[in-house]
């Protein structure tokens, strides 16, 4: 076929069929988000305040975006926050960065962090001990969240503690995530005015301060095994210098973002889950009993606690927190049979693909069952998909599974989590799948 007829083919493509208008739903974002995937379907276009956009969110349709990143690189929006870290980098720099930084993440090296997660456990239920919380003072159940996975992503990846500012930090990387959520997502109404830009810029000046601040700390101290002591030994891949302090906090951004907000979302998430589900509850309660008898879960007893594992699956499917992940089309392209002029964005949205009625029963039931071993075979194919697909899939998948795993019997074994107020509880699609207004809860002791 010449150029020419090549061009002509392209031109008499559809475009994604789609609304002409799309009206934001303040209280429930994500439900427009999820009725236009269902009413039209796995390719989804209309023009937003990014240009032309699709939401694309068939298995099928999915993965050819996401196994493609020369042909689809990621959007530029989380560049204000990690700068050009593993999480928004591409091509040759993004190569270098993961081939540095895997070694952190295989099985075996994460598998050593089980203490240091047992211990941001055991420092959780002290803390509820210690203010109340345990005598049934109600809290938000996403702080404290993010209160227990901050100190354990520090310690194992980075190497260095902030415990005199963990508080002041999730302040501000809350806020930070919360602003750009509107900035990168055309989805979602925007809400820059002076003062929000205001709060969003002095946010990033916390959150990039105190970066700088376990930077320098730790380039004084010993040299470890950590991810930091990597950084400051390794080359930039394109010039072989040192990597310079930009550099070194883009990657340590990313690991406290990626490794903190994405895992205590999911731990807010699993907490609410099974505080609605009395059922799921009691199962597990039964399941705890019977592998650990009170103990901490040991990595051998990890292995055990199927319906654990199965539980927190089904969280990350009806809940993923990272609920969708956006694309640039590099060139003229086809996706799903439509028409994809270059600079399209396209958003992939993984919570539509969980939620999908054609291929998932009850989707909006939470059932573990679906992830017990015995079931692996129905779960359907390219479907489920919390920690992405392709070159860029998550390096922390392993990380995010084992403190789920030790933390949640941990914390479990001890208090039941209770929330009465389930409805205000709505998923909003920012960087992460958050609630704005978090989750009160309060806690009931089991036992003693
Ligand atoms: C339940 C918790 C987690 C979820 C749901 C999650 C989800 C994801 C997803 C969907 C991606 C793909 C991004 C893309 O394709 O653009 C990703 C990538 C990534 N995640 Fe996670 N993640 C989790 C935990 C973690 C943890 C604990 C860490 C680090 C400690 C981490 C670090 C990263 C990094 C560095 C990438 C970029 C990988 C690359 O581009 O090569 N994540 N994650």
């Amino acid at each position: 076929m010449s150029v020419q007829e090549e061009k002509a083919a392209w031109d008499s493509l559809p475009l994604a069929p789609g609304p002409t208008t799309v009206s934001g739903d303040e209280d429930n974002p994500l439900a427009p988000i999820e009725y236009i995937c269902r009413k039209y379907g796995p390719m989804a276009g209309f023009t937003t305040r990014f240009g032309y956009t699709v939401m694309v969110s068939g298995a099928a349709e999915v993965r050819e975006v996401l196994f493609n990143p020369a042909r689809f690189q990621r959007f530029e929006n989380l560049r204000l926050l990690i700068g050009n870290g593993l999480l928004q980098s591409e091509g040759p720099y993004w190569r270098a960065q993961r081939r540095r930084a895997q070694p952190r993440f295989h099985q075996k090296t994460v598998d050593t962090y089980r203490d240091i997660m047992a211990k941001s456990a055991r420092e959780t239920m002290k803390r509820w001990e210690n203010n109340g919380y345990a005598d049934g003072k109600p809290f938000e159940l996403g702080r404290e969240m993010l209160n227990l996975a901050l100190p354990a992503s520090q310690e194992a990846l980075l190497g260095a503690r902030m415990e005199h500012r963990v508080e002041e930090l999730n302040d501000a990387s809350f806020d930070v995530m919360y602003y750009m959520a509107f900035l990168g997502n055309p989805l979602v109404a925007t809400v820059f005015n002076a003062d929000n830009t205001r709060r969003a810029r002095a946010a990033l000046k916390v959150f990039n301060d105190l970066i700088m601040e376990v930077i320098e700390r730790q380039r004084g101290s010993k040299s470890g095994n950590d991810l930091m002591s990597i950084l400051f030994s390794a080359k930039d891949s394109i010039t072989g210098e040192p990597l310079n302090n930009e550099q070194i906090r883009d990657e340590v951004a990313t690991v406290l973002l990626g490794g903190h907000e994405t895992t205590s979302v999911m731990l807010m998430w699993t907490w609410f889950c099974i505080s609605q589900n009395p059922s799921v509850e009691e199962r597990l309660h039964e399941e705890w009993e019977r592998v650990l008898g009170g103990r901490e879960p040991s990595l051998e007893d990890v292995g055990k606690l199927a319906y654990t594992h199965a539980v927190f699956q089904e969280s990350l499917r009806l809940y993923p927190p990272v609920w969708g992940l956006a694309r640039r089309a590099q060139q003229d392209d086809v996706v799903g049979g439509c028409r994809i002029p270059k600079e399209t964005l396209l958003i992939t949205i993984i919570i539509a693909l969980h939620r999908d009625p054609d291929l998932w029963d009850a989707p909006l039931e939470f059932r573990p069952e679906r992830f017990l071993p015995e079931n692996a075979d129905r779960i359907p194919k390219d479907a489920y998909i919390p920690f992405g697909e392709g070159p860029h899939t998550c390096i922390g998948k392993h990380f995010a599974t084992l403190e789920a795993m030790v933390t949640i019997p941990m914390i479990g074994q001890k208090y039941r989590i209770r929330s009465k107020d389930a409805d205000s509880a709505i998923p909003h699609p920012y960087v992460t799948l958050r609630v704005p207004k978090g989750i009160p809860v309060w806690v009931e002791r089991r036992s003693g």
